[in-house]
């Protein structure tokens, strides 16, 4: 089985850290969204797709790229890391996905460390930059292996 990640992080590289952990089991090739040109996904049976979380949204770039997919009938997975580390962030990304055909196996999410000064001087960011301090920690990457073991087979 032949497997593919694209990613983008541009912030601090807490997601391509998850990528890293994802793409290590299944011997994925990784693609940096700063880097992706045109890629031939033919080959690729399981196809993963994660972003950091900017302003409540994946990476537009994220999407843009997926338009120009052909990913009828492929298996794919959404991952993302965020202030807040949930999945709901993913909804809109398996979406996509789901309106091109694709067949979506799971969706994962951990906490991204962010210092809230650089995007907002809400004090409720404030706060949860302090939770997601450390982020992601060894506990993520060993959540984030178990996701993708668990997809994979
Ligand atoms: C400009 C900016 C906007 C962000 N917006 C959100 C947000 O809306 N919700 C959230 O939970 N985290 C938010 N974060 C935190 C990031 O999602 C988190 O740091 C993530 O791990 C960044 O991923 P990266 O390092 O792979 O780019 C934001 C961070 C930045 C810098």
């Amino acid at each position: 089985m032949k497997s593919l990640i694209i990613y983008s992080s541009t912030y601090k590289g807490n997601t391509k850290r998850i990528a890293e952990v994802l793409g290590e089991p299944i011997n994925a090739d990784l693609v940096n969204l700063k880097s992706f040109k045109d890629i031939n996904i033919k080959d690729y049976d399981l196809i993963g797709f994660g972003s950091g979380v900017y302003k409540e949204s994946l990476s537009p770039q994220l999407f843009d790229c997926i338009e120009i997919l052909n990913l009828q009938g492929k298996h794919v997975f959404v991952f993302s890391t965020s202030g807040v580390g949930l999945t709901f962030y993913n909804k809109k990304l398996m979406n996509l996905l789901v309106s091109k055909g694709a067949i979506c196996k799971g969706s994962f999410a951990c906490k991204g460390s962010f210092v809230s000064k650089d995007f907002s001087d809400n004090k409720i960011f404030e706060i949860m930059s302090k939770f997601s301090k450390g982020h992601p920690n060894q506990k993520d990457f060993s959540k984030a292996d178990n996701f993708i073991n668990k997809i994979a087979t």
